[in-house]
């Protein structure tokens, strides 16, 4: 298959937010507990929190974390989390019929994200609690001090104030299996009033409105336009989440799923024009696109245990053993958010450990990181700067989902401060290897810096505490520039990352 393509300096798509890096992290399953919070653990600090978890986070570069939930948060009490752990309540989580301890909250998650360095993105709930609740732990979280709960969060010993300017107004609210789940309208009222409550406390903060739970809700996109006609001069954001997976075993419909998604944030983005032109408003709401990954190989088993289990705590829960083929899946849809981060500023993989995760985690024993820790590294590391709009020629095909989808899926970032563009290749062909053949225009002298790959795997291959790495990133071969052009031949089912100085 021959693919030739055209790399532009000049065509820019949009200076990429670093946030499109992000993940999420929910109070469910072993995420929390037994995944970043193992007292006892060999590698356990002294607050409790896995040396080894910490660093394979670390190197991720995470720009901000959502926490903490999720469904969970929609029926949870934020301050059931606070003040002395063993005076903590232990609660009936309806989310996932589990049992909460509480002994991770607020002002522990915090120093865990400080030690990670990461941002806090935090979630409030808008199932049970409303405005007075959002409120108050803006207060708590924010507030220096000198008023009533800022004074008990220094009183928790957590004197400085946790520098917090991300908050998402609820989870999922157009979810029936919400807890406290609400029409577009009234939801929009509710995010309107708690966001200018927030806004009262900080100006600056940014604010997220749930979107649709995805693209296949019933009443998707209407509900994005009535819930933004109720809030769009409040808020910054409105978020999008969509779960991925390949039931039927066909992998090039599954990664026409990622064309898909594209529809997906075009047609938010449309309703966002929409809503923008009819309030007359000069401001450009961004996307958030705060859950995504794959999720489906255990999802029917897991959805059978929860519904009748006897509200365990941090039961085994949502732990997909990924494999290759779900790797080259992130890839691809990593190249999408580049290609869309004109519009799609934020994103967050969903989640980070053991739930739907690029970590796991033994109970007492391993971490390890999963197939798909490895493309989501290499977009954190490589994938800032100026997303450019790379012109691609080259073998389409159709699938059930989407038309003229390309086996060759490329994007590319400029990082003008450091000199270096990064090209994300995915060669989606089953078969076929790729000779790729790119014009490289305004990069005069540039030479081959980086070339990283995963191919040659079994598509069903993963990785497990006795191998660890058996799927993971290795040095490339057979890529080179020549004459100013990116030339190689990549074999089917491959990622390259290839960097340029
Ligand atoms: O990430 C798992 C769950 O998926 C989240 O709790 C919810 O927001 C979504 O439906």
């Amino acid at each position: 298959m021959k693919v030739s393509a055209d790399l532009h300096r000049e065509f820019t798509v949009a200076r990429i937010d670093d946030r499109l890096y992000s993940a999420f992290i929910e109070h469910m399953g072993r995420a929390i507990y037994e995944g970043i919070y193992e007292p006892g653990h060999p590698s356990a600090d002294e607050h409790g929190f896995r040396g080894d978890v910490l660093q394979y986070v670390k190197d991720l570069k995470i720009p901000a974390i959502r926490y903490p939930g999720g469904n969970f948060v929609s029926a949870y009490d934020w301050k059931d989390g606070i003040g002395l752990k063993e005076d903590r309540p232990v609660r009936l989580d309806l989310a996932w019929r589990s049992k909460e301890t509480n002994q991770v909250g607020i002002n522990e998650f915090g120093i865990w994200a400080e030690k990670a360095g990461i941002d806090m993105m935090l979630a409030m709930n808008l199932g049970t609690a409303g405005i007075k609740e959002a409120r108050e732990y803006v207060e708590y979280v924010t507030h220096p001090g000198g008023t009533t709960w800022s004074d008990l969060r220094r009183s928790h010993g957590q004197e400085t104030p946790w520098d917090v300017n991300m908050w998402c107004l609820g989870n999922e609210m157009d979810g029936p299996w919400q807890v406290g789940h609400k029409e577009a309208k009234e939801y929009g009222r509710l995010a309107d009033e708690t966001g200018k409550a927030v806004r009262g406390l900080n100006p600056n903060a940014e604010l997220i409105v749930c979107g649709s739970s995805n693209d296949a809700m019933p009443t998707y996109p209407d509900w994005e336009r009535g819930v933004l006609e109720e809030c769009y001069d409040t808020v910054d954001y409105i978020s999008l989440h969509k779960y991925f997976g390949n039931s039927s075993n066909d992998t090039l419909n599954f990664f026409g799923k990622i064309e898909e998604t594209g529809r997906y944030i075009q047609a938010i983005a449309g309703v966002i024009d929409f809503v923008q032109a009819k309030k007359r408003s000069k401001k450009k709401v961004g996307i958030c696109f705060d859950e995504w990954n794959v999720w489906y190989h255990i999802r029917g088993q897991d959805e059978k245990n929860w519904k009748s289990w006897d509200w365990p705590e941090a039961p085994h829960l949502l732990e997909e053993d990924y494999n290759f083929e779900d790797a080259l899946f992130v890839a691809g849809l990593l190249n999408e958010f580049i290609r869309r981060s004109d519009r799609v500023r934020i994103a967050a993989i969903a989640q980070l450990v053991n739930v739907i995760a690029p970590i796991r985690t033994l109970a007492g024993g391993a971490a390890w990181r999963t197939t798909i820790y490895w493309p989501y590294q290499m977009a954190s590391l490589y994938g800032r700067g100026i997303a450019l709009n790379v012109a691609v020629d080259g073998p389409t095909y159709n699938c059930e989902v989407s038309q003229d989808v390309r086996y060759m899926d490329i994007s590319a970032v400029h990082n003008d401060g450091e000199g270096m563009v990064t090209v994300f290749i995915v060669n989606r062909h089953l078969t076929e290897e790729a000779e790729l053949d790119m014009r490289l225009t305004g990069f005069d002298g540039a030479t081959l810096a980086m070339h990283q790959v995963m191919q040659g795997h079994d598509l069903q291959a993963t990785n497990m505490p006795d191998a660890p790495d058996r799927v993971a990133m290795q040095k490339g071969e057979g890529v080179g520039v020549e004459d100013g052009r990116l030339k190689g031949k990549l074999a089917p089912l491959s990622y390259h990352v290839v960097r340029l100085k």
